[in-house]
């Protein structure tokens, strides 16, 4: 799957330089405000330290990894988690939408989205749940491309620079 600048795969084994450039991902959405984990500033050695456990986890089987690519390198990122408990088989929870700043509003966002939601299917899913910052650039994201809004949590994380913001679970149903 292809957008006109980015191409877009999944990853069975994320090697050290795509770590790397994973963890220039997600330091540029920490220092652009994003409110995904983590408080700012985010060092180097914790950004990679977070990829190295999602790349065990996929190993393991248990996370589907997509990337994006550009001509400079990892642009966007976003996880499935498929281990569920044994009584939600049918179930992942998306998580880690992350698209540095220097590929935003193109369309790699839903590209990214669209790809989960296919490998989601090809992972035998037939439910997907995430929560997004209230009002935020996600959630807009995930209402335009047809996810059903469930409700909001006021106060629930908190922004990276400090002060805190709400989420909104949204979820999917694939199975249609
Ligand atoms: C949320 C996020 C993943 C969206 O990524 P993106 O690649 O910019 O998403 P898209 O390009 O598909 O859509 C973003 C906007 O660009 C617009 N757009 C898409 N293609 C466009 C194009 N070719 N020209 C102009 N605008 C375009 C979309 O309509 C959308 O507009 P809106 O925000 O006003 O509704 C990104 O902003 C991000 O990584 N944010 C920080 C991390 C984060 O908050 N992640 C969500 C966690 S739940």
């Amino acid at each position: 799957m292809t957008t006109p600048t980015c191409s877009l795969r999944r990853l069975h084994a994320p090697d050290d330089a795509q770590i790397d450039q994973l963890g220039d991902v997600l330091i540029d959405c920490i220092e652009g405000g994003a409110s995904v984990s983590f408080m700012h500033p985010l060092t180097r050695d914790r950004a990679v330290a977070f990829w190295r456990r999602v790349a065990r986890g996929v190993a393991a089987g248990e996370r589907a990894l997509l990337v994006a690519e550009d001509a400079r390198g990892l642009c966007g990122t976003v996880q499935l988690v498929l281990d569920q408990p044994e009584n939600q088989p049918h179930r992942a929870d998306l998580t880690k939408m992350l698209v540095h700043r220097r590929a935003r509003r193109q369309g790699l966002g839903a590209a990214l989205l669209r790809a989960a939601e296919s490998t989601a299917r090809e992972c035998g899913k037939t439910l997907l749940v995430l929560d997004a910052v209230t009002g935020g650039d996600g959630a807009r994201l995930y209402e335009r491309m047809g996810w059903a809004r469930v409700g909001d949590i006021p106060g629930y994380a908190l922004f990276p620079q400090g002060g805190l913001c709400g989420t909104t679970v949204y979820y999917r149903n694939l199975g249609g």
